[in-house]
């Protein structure tokens, strides 16, 4: 069910400087891709060439392959249109452009009707190895690829039908459907035949992590556990402590199958387990040295 705003209204723009475009209620907005200045496609440009570079022997084969077959290219920004015809055929995904993030509700039903939203506006080039907040080369490059795979495309909408159920529930639900998110959207790490690979959207568009998920040894990385997972805190302002490896997608899917109204429940009972614990439960890949750790701020 696509559903372009009938009525276009503007409503409050929590990112003003970056605010040329008008937001809709429901938090679309036009890619307005004429708008971009040279300046722009540059930014893409540099970020493209230099990811995919890192990203080759350390990305996810499939990441790799479907990134490809969408055809993004370094040489400008691609149009979402464009993206869109390649990608509803192959999943039934299409993209949508958004100003920023979204409210929580609004994001799990866009996911679950098969909209991914893309933030349309590209980082300033002093922003180029930093960002806070996610913006379009995180979202498209990193994101979207991976809505080309029949499997993870399932995955990511379960994900939005699931959040839309743990709205209902209350806030510790969110939380542990959150951390679930962040573990493996955004920082998962996947086995494949030749070692660990990389498949989380916030490894594969940052320089630094895509380096430093597979290759420091500051950081854990263990085997998948569902409820481990969704007991554990996370970074937001450094690289990660512990990153979650799972052996496929099909895996994946299959672990987040049930019904998590129980699982909710249970999870209720236990403490949350601090970033860089190691448990003795874990299936340790590799058990972090701890090098470099702050002491606080697990979120
Ligand atoms: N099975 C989960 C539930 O019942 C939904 C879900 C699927 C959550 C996939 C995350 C990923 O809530
Ligand atoms: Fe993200």
């Amino acid at each position: 069910s696509a559903q372009a705003p009938t009525q276009p209204r503007r409503v409050e723009n929590l990112h003003t400087d970056k605010g040329k475009v008008p937001v809709y209620a429901t938090g679309i907005v036009e890619q307005h891709w004429d708008g971009y200045s040279a300046e722009d496609h540059a930014t893409w440009a540099t970020l493209f060439a230099r990811q995919r570079e890192l990203l080759v022997g350390r990305a996810s084969t499939e990441f790799l392959r479907a990134q490809d077959a969408m055809g993004m290219t370094p040489d400008r920004i691609p149009k979402y249109d464009d993206l869109n015809q390649v990608l509803e055929p192959a999943t039934g995904w299409r993209l949508i452009g958004v100003e920023g993030l979204l409210p929580e509700l609004d994001f799990f039903e866009h996911l679950a009707n098969r909209r991914f939203p893309v933030t349309w506006w590209i980082r300033r080039p002093e922003q180029i190895d930093y960002i806070e907040e996610p913006d379009l080369f995180h979202d498209l490059f990193g994101h979207v690829p991976l809505l080309m795979n029949p499997v993870f495309a399932d995955y990511m909408a379960a994900y939005g039908r699931g959040g839309v159920k743990a709205h209902a529930i209350g806030t510790d639900a969110l939380q542990n459907l959150t951390r679930l998110y962040w573990y493996t959207v955004e920082f998962g790490l996947i086995r494949e035949a030749e070692g660990l690979r990389i498949y989380g959207s916030g490894i594969v568009s940052s320089s630094g992590e895509s380096v430093h998920a597979l290759e420091s040894p500051a950081p854990n990385r263990i085997g998948f556990d569902l409820e481990r997972i969704m007991r554990t805190r996370y970074r937001i302002d450094t690289y990660q402590k512990t990153y979650f490896v799972i052996d496929s997608f099909e895996q994946l899917m299959a672990a987040t199958d049930p019904d998590f109204t129980p699982i909710y429940a249970r999870l209720s009972e236990q403490d949350s387990i601090p970033a860089g614990t190691v448990l003795e439960s874990d299936t340790v890949h590799h058990r972090g040295t701890g090098e470099g750790w702050s002491t606080d701020g697990d979120v």
